[in-house]
């Protein structure tokens, strides 16, 4: 196996596709992980614009919307001095490995997969859909990397890297990193805020149902004052009885770093509008600095930052993959 760099750090890798919504599930399910593992992990985070095009997208929307998450990701605090920032489609090694693992996967493990089952229900479903496993897998063993952090709806996808991470090597000899996810259990599911027994997406019809990272604070206010609550008047932490509540306070935690409890005993003797208040001006609170810097950021420099991205990421993908290719009995270029 090939160390992906010299240093010694353990290796992340997570993606996000662009998207116009991205949403404070995308934000507290994964990029904050990020964020706060540059200190300690060397970190890829690559923008998935491959795996969007599995759902139909207008060319000008996907350009603008990869710049914009790429502008985000910064926003959020990712560093470029520290973090290689890079776009999927811009390596061709990812769709190249993704092909050689499709052979490697049987169809039924692909259409087992719940985010497929889910998708394929709808109208005009494309093979890169069933496929879209195979080509996270390729991401993700492309950089040797440990450690995934990611929110819950892609664990399996996870599980099965690891499975043709073990097969690839069982045939060809030891070439991939088994990786693990890291998923945080209050933030790994943030709940849509219409219906507390959906996830939050950006697919959604309904935009009251998410806070997109860059909401205006009176959006944002607004969204959460007629965000649906549970019977009862306490702000109290039961998933089961009070799941719209609970979903609100793992929020709070969140973006505040106030414990449940704690917030439990700070409305002790209030109800669900005075909590709903500070609710939204802690977010107000933590999304302005973000959205501040977004505002900040120009496209020649975000630019700039991706094509030093892609030159530190191509490097190690392409080394990886001359290395599973000359394995599997490919002639070398
Ligand atoms: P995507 O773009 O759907 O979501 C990006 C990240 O946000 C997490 N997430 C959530 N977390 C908590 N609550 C929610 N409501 C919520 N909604 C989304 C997702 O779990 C994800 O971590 N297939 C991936 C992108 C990808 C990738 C990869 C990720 C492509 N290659 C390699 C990791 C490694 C996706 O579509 O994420």
């Amino acid at each position: 196996m090939i160390p992906a760099e010299k240093s010694k750090k353990q290796i992340l890798l997570s993606g996000v596709q662009p998207s116009g919504n991205f949403h404070i599930g995308n934000y507290l399910g994964a990029i904050k992980q990020w964020v706060e593992m540059q200190k300690t992990h060397r970190v890829f985070a690559m923008i998935a614009d491959l795996h969007a095009i599995t759902i139909p997208q207008e060319p000008e929307i996907l350009y603008k919307n990869t710049l914009g998450v790429a502008k985000l990701l910064l926003a959020c605090g990712l560093d470029p001095k520290k973090s290689v920032i890079f776009v999927q489609s811009q390596i061709p090694a990812h769709t190249e490995l993704g092909w050689i693992l499709n052979t490697l996967t049987p169809i039924g493990e692909l259409e087992r997969m719940t985010q497929f089952k889910e998708k394929k229900e709808k109208a005009g479903v494309l093979a890169g859909l069933l496929n879209y496993p195979t080509l996270m897998a390729a991401d993700i063993l492309l950089y040797n990397s440990d450690i995934v952090p990611v929110g819950e709806d892609q664990i399996q996808h996870i599980e099965l890297t690891r499975t043709l991470a073990r097969k690839f090597n069982a045939r060809f000899g030891e070439t991939f990193k088994e990786p693990k996810e890291y998923v945080l259990k209050e933030t790994s599911r943030v709940m849509a805020l219409d219906d507390p027994t959906k996830k939050m997406s950006k697919s959604s019809a309904n935009p009251a149902s998410y806070i997109a990272l860059l909401d205006e604070p009176e959006t944002i206010r607004k969204k959460i004052q007629i965000a649906v609550t549970d019977s009862g008047k306490e702000v109290a932490y039961d998933e089961i009885t009070k799941p719209a509540i609970s979903n609100l306070m793992r929020i709070y935690s969140a973006f505040s770093g106030i414990g449940l409890k704690e917030i439990e005993a700070k409305f002790s003797d209030k109800g669900y509008g005075e909590f709903k208040h500070d609710l939204a001006d802690v977010m107000v609170g933590a999304l302005t600095p973000i959205q501040k810097r977004y505002s900040a950021l120009t496209e020649a420099s975000v630019k700039t930052v991706l094509k030093k991205g892609q030159k530190a990421a191509a490097k190690i993908a392409d080394r990886t993959l001359t290395e599973a290719k000359k394995k599997a009995g490919f002639l070398a270029t």
